[in-house]
């Protein structure tokens, strides 16, 4: 069956899986939270309305200042990307003919930005056998062959941390020619205390990418940022189109920095559904990998009943991220995004309906 490639978007899921879609849909595909963006977006929206007429600013300020002051770092170490999507576009043309390791099952824009550049990508595959962790000994083989090595954390699509302790290991293990990108569109949902940023003044062949959209829930505001030596930004943007990040992604990102309360909301409210869910899971004799993020991936206790589930979830009005396009979960595994507690409820409630008529 050919199913989109990422979450979100259920209508084309909807399409491609054959199935007519019901009126009430929730999607639990994507990984984006229930909650909306901070709530001055909407307060002052009359005041961005007025961004709207000129044209930004070429360097994406006022973000790329407001970032800075957040990480502690220079503003010469910061550069922004219509979403980290972008940025992963221009890491591929950095890496542009050489070899990158990426970690199999993930984000599959990475693999797709770099076959575009023609890259050679080797890979290390991550298994239910040990738990879905990256295992040292396996970086430790393939390190010294490649030019880059991509990291997620936490992983997309399994949720786990790596602590910095791990990640400074492997960050000593890839020096020489090896540069170490870890991508932390998720690390929001921890909290800074977990990021690799602050470290990177020992480590300058680490570089550290973020996105605005998943804690700020600003998918479609499209806004992220990569951050890394000077040197490697310059070389980085060279290739960037002139006025890359929209005026008012620049202007609303800067502000959501100043969003504490916000966050911390956000951060609760997905470790309170992401309990309640796992315990569900527990109770109908689902295996879930442990996650820290605002998703979880979880299996049937007969994962060769994956597919009719999928389509009674899909028929019930319930999309959930499939696993066909995540190398060796192949489709026997699923991710859920957390949403608010209701939705959550009637996920449950349709599980609950399949497992007692299958
Ligand atoms: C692991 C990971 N990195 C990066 C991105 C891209 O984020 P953005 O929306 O900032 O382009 C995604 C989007 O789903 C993701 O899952």
């Amino acid at each position: 069956m050919n199913l989109p490639e990422h979450g979100a978007n259920p209508h084309r899921l909807y399409e491609q899986a054959g199935v007519k879609q019901p009126e009430d849909v929730i999607d639990f595909s994507e990984n984006v939270h229930p909650f909306g963006p901070p709530a001055f977006l909407k307060e002052q929206w009359a005041d961005f309305y007025d961004l709207l007429s000129s044209y930004p600013d070429p360097q994406a300020e006022p973000f790329r200042s407001a970032a800075a002051g957040y990480h502690g770092v220079l503003k010469e170490q910061v550069a922004a990307g219509n979403g980290a999507a972008e940025i992963f576009t221009w890491l591929a043309k950095r890496y542009r003919g050489k070899r990158v390791m990426l970690v199999e099952p993930a984000f599959s824009e990475y693999r797709s930005t770099l076959e575009s550049e023609k890259v050679h990508i080797l890979e290390i595959d991550l298994t239910p056998e040990n738990d879905w962790q990256l295992q040292l000994v396996d970086v430790q083989e393939q390190v010294a062959n490649c030019d880059a090595f991509y990291l997620c954390n936490p992983h997309n699509p399994t949720g786990r941390l790596m602590d910095l302790a791990q990640l400074e290991e492997i960050a000593a293990l890839c020096t020489g020619k090896c540069e170490l990108v870890i991508d932390e569109a998720f690390i929001d949902f921890i909290g800074e205390h977990a990021s690799f940023i602050p470290l990177l003044t020992r480590y300058p062949h680490v570089i550290v990418v973020r996105s605005m959209t998943k804690m700020y829930a600003l998918a479609g505001l499209r806004l992220g940022y990569v951050i890394a030596e000077s040197s490697i930004i310059q070389q980085l943007t060279g290739s960037a189109a002139h006025w890359n990040v929209n005026g008012l992604a620049a202007a609303a990102g800067a502000r959501c920095f100043s969003e504490k309360a916000y966050r911390a909301q956000i951060i609760a409210a997905a470790a309170d559904e992401r309990a309640k869910m796992e315990a569900y899971l527990e109770s109908m004799g689902c295996p879930s990998v442990a996650s820290v993020a605002n998703f979880l991936c979880f299996q049937l206790p007969d994962p060769s009943r994956s597919g009719p589930f999928f389509h009674a979830m899909l028929e019930a009005g319930i999309v959930l991220r499939h696993t066909h396009s995540f190398k060796g979960m192949d489709g026997e595994w699923f991710r859920i995004g957390m949403k608010g507690a209701s939705a959550m409820e009637r996920l449950r409630k349709e599980m609950h309906r399949w497992f007692e008529n299958n």
